[in-house]
């Protein structure tokens, strides 16, 4: 038996899931904690982005939604490229400081953390869990966040570590898996 299912329509196309609903479902799904970030020296932004994933291997590209009011977006579209890094289990400050916890904005978010760079010149943090530095092949408007394409130019892996996940609104990590 099936408890609590909710349909978004009563075969009338009427919508029924409203935001409440739909976040308080989504919260308990664990998504990656990356930082996404473009610029060089004074130019540079970031902020940390949960709704990246992998979109192909050949080539290699991946999806980064950026939310259309982000000071980081006219940044990435002006630059044409971006950088993922996926943070690991001791980055969660890091997490906090580039989604403006700590109440520092624009280039003086990188004081926090080892940057360099590596193909496109974003900037990459380095001891992260994987870096992956994207040319902005295309990108695709909703009503709310630009879906950035990256084309991957170059990968850093640096650290065997684990991966920092977001799930039930806190930073977290996977258990390991004995099977
Ligand atoms: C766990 C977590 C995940 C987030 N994921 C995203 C995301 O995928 N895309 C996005 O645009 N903002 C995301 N944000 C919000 C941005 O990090 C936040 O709005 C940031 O401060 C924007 O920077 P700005 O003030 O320089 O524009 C996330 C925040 C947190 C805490």
């Amino acid at each position: 038996m099936v408890a609590n299912v909710m349909n978004n329509s009563e075969g009338t196309g009427a919508a029924r899931v409203d935001s409440l609903t739909f976040r308080a479902a989504m919260k308990k799904v664990a998504t990656p904690v990356t930082i996404i970030a473009t610029g060089t020296g004074n130019l540079r932004h970031g902020i940390t982005a949960s709704a990246v994933c992998s979109l192909s291997d050949q080539p290699p590209m991946i999806l980064a939604c950026v939310n259309l009011n982000s000071t980081i977006l006219p940044h990435i579209r002006a630059n044409r490229c971006f950088s993922a890094n996926f943070l690991d289990e001791d980055q969660s400050a890091l997490a906090q400081h580039f989604a403006g916890m700590t109440k520092v904005y624009g280039p003086e978010r990188f004081n926090l953390g080892n940057w360099g760079h590596l193909a496109t010149g974003s900037p990459v943090l380095e001891n992260s869990l994987t870096v992956f530095d994207c040319r902005l092949e295309c990108e695709y408007d909703s009503p709310t966040h630009a879906v950035l394409v990256g084309r991957v130019e170059a990968i850093l892996q640096e650290r065997a570590s684990r991966a920092l996940v977001y799930a039930g609104g806190q930073f977290s990590f996977p258990a390991p898996i004995s099977l």
